[in-house]
């Protein structure tokens, strides 16, 4: 007769459990998205993401400097600009306000940080779609993708070590790559949005940059449907076949399957998005005492990297690397 089995044994002590702890979180393994707005002389807090600001270029500094201080892995940028147009120009208009943001965090920490920049119109179009649209209102896959290579190209010139296509256009992957490459920017790293749902959690973010999409309209024509699993493999596939460096899979918390599926099929360094909802869930209930937010943050962050994930983009990064320190 064997003795009975004691996996208890090893839950003994912290020492014991730190030690054979499978999964890490530090602070270089977050990124925290940003909100940068143009012609602004003072930030402007989010109510639906407490905690965050629509920056001016100083204020964004700022918080780049506590965010760099706290050890993060990098930053995203998202623009709104003060005027928008049917082409979205914001974003590739080598003044708009995410160009000019990244070539002043350029100049202030060079490559300490990882500055990424998100790449899509929808904050900029003032149809609020991530791409063109056609004279029948539906949205131009092959005219947009001309302008994210148009886009790819300002940013990258503008410093950004990263460009992040989050449109969910067919081929947007491959369209970035080959116009930077020709431009010589071959260092310019891709990372994509390849998984991307239509998802409800993505509530606070439209509020925080101020995106209505017109005529009640939405994005499920682009943006992948929620009761597909294996449609998730193909699009990683198809992006890390045009040349992604990095996939993504986005929101993260209810798209853990998707996360452990992609771990297993694709060899490149995988990320996932904590989306602007998730993080406002955590808040609320924290804000009530019916949670305690700083635990709920750190186990759920840990699940994600459980599941997966290299690295995550969320808004609790700054909270959570802080705490994280010594
Ligand atoms: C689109 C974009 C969105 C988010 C990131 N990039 C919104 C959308 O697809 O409607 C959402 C991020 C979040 O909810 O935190 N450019």
């Amino acid at each position: 007769m064997f003795p009975i089995e004691r996996p208890r044994r090893l839950r003994r002590t912290g020492a014991l459990r730190r030690l054979v702890a499978e999964t890490s979180l530090t602070p270089a393994d977050l990124v925290a998205p940003l909100f940068v707005a143009e012609g602004r002389d003072a930030p402007r807090p989010i109510a639906a993401l407490p905690g965050h600001d629509q920056h001016t270029l100083e204020s964004l500094v700022v918080e780049v400097r506590a965010l760099h201080a706290a050890g993060v892995g990098g930053v995203i940028l998202f623009g709104l600009p003060a005027t928008k147009d049917d082409l979205g120009s914001g974003a590739f208009d080598d003044d708009g306000v995410v160009q000019v943001a990244l070539r002043r965090l350029r100049d202030e920490f060079g490559d300490e940080l990882v500055v990424m920049a998100d790449l899509c119109l929808d904050e900029y179009t003032s149809h609020g779609h991530c791409g063109v649209l056609r004279a029948d209102g539906a949205v131009d896959n092959d005219a947009t993708l001309d302008l994210y290579a148009r886009a790819a190209l300002a940013q990258a010139r503008a410093g950004a070590a990263v460009v992040a296509p989050s449109g969910m256009m067919d081929g947007q992957v491959g369209a970035i790559r080959t116009a930077l490459d020709a431009e010589g920017y071959s260092d310019t790293v891709i990372m994509a949005y390849a998984v991307k749902y239509a998802s409800a959690l993505y509530g606070p973010f439209r509020e925080a940059v101020g995106v209505e999409i017109a005529d009640g309209g939405d994005r499920r024509s682009y943006q992948q449907d929620f009761r597909n699993r294996r449609e998730a493999w193909r699009e990683a596939r198809l992006d890390v076949d045009e040349g992604a460096d990095i996939v993504m899979v986005k929101p993260a918390m209810t798209y853990l399957d998707i996360l452990g599926d992609l771990r297993r099929e694709v060899d490149v360094p995988l990320c996932a998005y904590h989306v602007s909802g998730e993080y406002s869930m955590v808040k609320a209930a924290a804000a009530n005492g019916w949670i305690d937010g700083d635990a709920v943050a750190v186990e759920q962050l840990t699940a994600i990297r459980r599941a997966g994930a290299d690295f995550i983009l969320t808004y609790f990064a700054r909270e959570v690397a802080e705490a994280l320190n010594p």
